[in-house]
């Protein structure tokens, strides 16, 4: 079966198509088959997997779910494929709120995971990622604003679950993690504590590396793989396939 996963934030820039990006190569390194999909207008996910324009990508999969399979293209990666973004994309080109989970149900068979990066918003095309969706992958930055940014997110699933249907877990994770910071380390106790949100038990190390990695379009382990950010990622995919096998942990440090 394959587990889709939206990666969304109302914020921008706390690392989501990065995220995207390097989970979905870490998914491929540990040998499972991925698809991703570019469900941002601004289409940041697509040059980390293919070069040059694609000829069909998200709005097509979306003005004819049935064939949407047409859409899907070999990546610069063996086992990961790719629904590529197009910058042309608007809310309205979800027409219906199925449409995006009928598109990716013509596609999904054979591959394990299916990864969705997503613009800060939570309109018609985020919501019917998360209605497709058996989880939805929330980065934070752990900041004064991150605590509201929960609140709404949470919010915003709430009533996408009652406007779209679908039932996707929520899961969250810190990113651009230092771990000398004790402001970090005092917004991460008190979200875990009082808040109770579903984080994770990995954190994402803020790292130059990633903007090493962003300039030549790589995932962070095929640019430095030996750097600890890149096993970051590998550890928050193994969570992951923990989680799709049903274990439970225990929060650690930051
Ligand atoms: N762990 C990290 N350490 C340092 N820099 C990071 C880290 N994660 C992401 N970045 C950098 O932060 C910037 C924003 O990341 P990214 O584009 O992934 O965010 P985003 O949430 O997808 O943004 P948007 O909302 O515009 O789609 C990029 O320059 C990226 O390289
Ligand atoms: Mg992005």
């Amino acid at each position: 079966m394959c587990k889709t996963i939206t990666v969304g934030n109302l914020k921008g820039g706390v690392g989501k198509t990065t995220t995207a990006v390097n989970l979905a190569y870490s998914f491929a390194h540990l040998g499972r088959r991925v698809l991703v999909v570019d469900a941002d207008p601004q289409s940041n996910l697509t040059p980390f997997f293919r070069k040059g324009r694609n000829k069909r990508g998200i709005r097509d999969a979306l003005s004819s779910p049935e064939g949407a399979m047409r859409c899907v293209r070999r990546s610069r990666y063996g086992g990961i494929d790719i629904i590529s973004g197009d910058t042309r994309l608007r809310e309205d080109d979800v027409r219906r709120p199925g449409d995006l989970g009928v598109a990716l149900g013509k596609c999904r068979d054979g591959y394990d995971f299916c990864i969705i990066d997503t613009r800060p918003a939570f309109e018609k095309i985020t919501a019917s990622a998360v209605a497709a969706s058996d989880m939805l992958l929330t980065p934070v930055c752990l900041d004064r604003f991150c605590r509201d940014n929960l609140a709404l997110v949470e919010e915003r699933l709430d009533e996408s679950r009652d406007a779209w249907g679908g039932c996707p877990e929520w899961r969250v994770f810190g990113t651009k993690v230092s771990g000398r910071s004790p402001s970090q380390r005092r917004t991460y106790e008190d979200l875990l504590g009082r808040h109770d949100y579903p984080f994770l038990e990995t954190c994402i190390r803020r790292s130059c590396a990633f903007e090493g990695a962003l300039g030549l379009y790589k995932p962070v382990l095929r640019h430095r793989s030996g750097s600890p950010a890149a096993g970051d990622y590998i550890d928050l995919a193994m969570e992951i396939l923990g989680c799709a096998h049903g274990e439970e942990g225990t929060h650690g440090e930051i």
